[in-house]
């Protein structure tokens, strides 16, 4: 796979490409929002669905006993993550499995915590369910994002916390949690009973020096007393075909989700997807590989490109995920300044900060999931604008 190649996506109904008119914005923007990749998928996922296609028949469809092997063996093989077949759901995705998780497994009114900035469906999944969102929030020091603790334990208590969503590696601050991290937001959850929704879709897009750690893989009480979700999304890029992969040990819990699954007749998913984990899993690995290295390629070329010519724009160095977080307080502009500066002046289209949460104003997430050149462009427009302006 050449990860160099511009594939034009317009006219695709990519949502990153294509929604300019929906989203508001400008025609000309170059788009490094959403977190998709500009990369096709493995090969092997392509010949995948294609032999299906030529079968011509696509009625409703469970996954055999290849598929929960599959997923089986690749947390075991990436993430040396022991998991049994039976301990996974599929569904349509991580995020309308939030919103599920929440409506079993707490009440209306109940406080979840969440660690701000973080990915804001998280937030909204609370809000729009009607519970409450208590928020620890991360705190950027020289050496990058780090948990309080003590606030952390502090929020629980004060406000009988039933649910805490972990994002696991951190989207947007690209933190990959290490052992010690895990095990004491771990340890607080289980001595105040807070069932621990773990979301680890970035789980295979750690960067070298980093190891992910499973936060089930931590010891049977912490496994027993969380959900992890899981997809092939992120990694071999199928946002579009919408296959997630709920691991549960805890049985009690597993069924309950199944059962309300089940209920509202999600229980299966589309076909596509199925086809496409179990290929990707099976054929992508070399792939990933490769894709790891390029993304971290990029990450250095955006680094070198802002600390020459930009050193007030610090880009928070990531450990993991293709999506960079960058501080812009340094040029000094109001929230609605910077955002209206990226759309209007640098003709970029960008995640703001805020959108994470407050601690996220004065902050851009950068999403670098495409070919350098592209990125080069994008940087180019930023240089540019910035210097219009000093
Ligand atoms: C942390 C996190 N969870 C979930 C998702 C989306 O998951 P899905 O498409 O399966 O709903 C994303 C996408 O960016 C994400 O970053």
């Amino acid at each position: 796979m050449c990860f160099d190649n511009v594939i034009n996506r317009k006219n695709t109904g990519s949502i990153k490409w294509d929604m300019m008119e929906e989203f508001k914005m400008p025609k000309d923007v170059l788009p490094f929002w959403v977190a998709d990749m500009d990369f096709k998928a493995p090969i092997g996922v392509s010949n995948a669905l294609h032999e299906r296609i030529n079968h011509g028949i696509f009625g409703y469809t469970l996954p055999t006993n290849t598929y929960y092997e599959t997923v089986v063996n690749w947390m075991k093989r990436r993430h040396n993550w022991k998991i049994k077949k039976d301990w996974i759901i599929i569904t349509p995705g991580i995020v309308p499995t939030l919103n599920f998780i929440i409506q079993l497994f707490t009440k209306a009114g109940d406080g979840i915590l969440v660690q701000r900035p973080v990915y804001n469906p998280f937030t909204e999944a609370v809000i729009n369910n009607g519970r409450k969102v208590v928020n620890s929030s991360l705190i950027l020091r020289e050496n990058g994002y780090k948990i309080d603790f003590e606030d952390f334990e502090k929020k629980i208590v004060e406000n009988d916390v039933k649910l805490f969503i972990l994002c696991s590696p951190h989207n947007p601050v690209g933190r990959v949690w290490t052992k010690e991290e895990l095990l004491t937001m771990g340890d607080i959850c289980l001595k105040n009973n807070v069932l621990v929704v773990v979301d680890e879709i970035h789980h295979d897009l750690v960067f070298k020096a980093n190891k992910h750690i499973p936060y089930a893989s931590l010891g049977q009480n912490y496994s027993n007393n969380c959900i992890t979700c899981t997809a092939p999304s992120k990694t071999f890029n199928l946002g579009g075909l919408q296959i997630s992969n709920i691991v549960i040990e805890n049985q009690e819990v597993f069924h309950k989700l199944n059962k309300y699954l089940e209920n509202i007749s999600l229980a299966m998913t589309n076909v596509f997807g199925i086809i496409s984990c179990e290929a990707a899993y099976n054929t992508g690995e070399a792939w990933l590989e490769e894709l790891l290295d390029y993304l971290e390629g990029n990450k250095k070329y955006v680094q070198k490109f802002l600390t020459e010519k930009f050193p007030m724009i610090k880009v928070i160095d990531s450990e993991a995920t293709y999506l960079l977080w960058i501080d812009f307080r340094g040029i000094a502009m109001e929230q609605n300044e910077l955002e209206t500066f990226i759309i209007q002046d640098a003709k970029l289209w960008l995640n703001d900060g805020y959108t994470y949460g407050q601690e996220g104003s004065g902050f851009e997430r950068l999403n670098i999931a495409c070919p350098r050149e592209t990125l080069k462009l994008g940087l180019e427009r930023l240089e540019k604008a910035i210097n219009n302006r000093l």
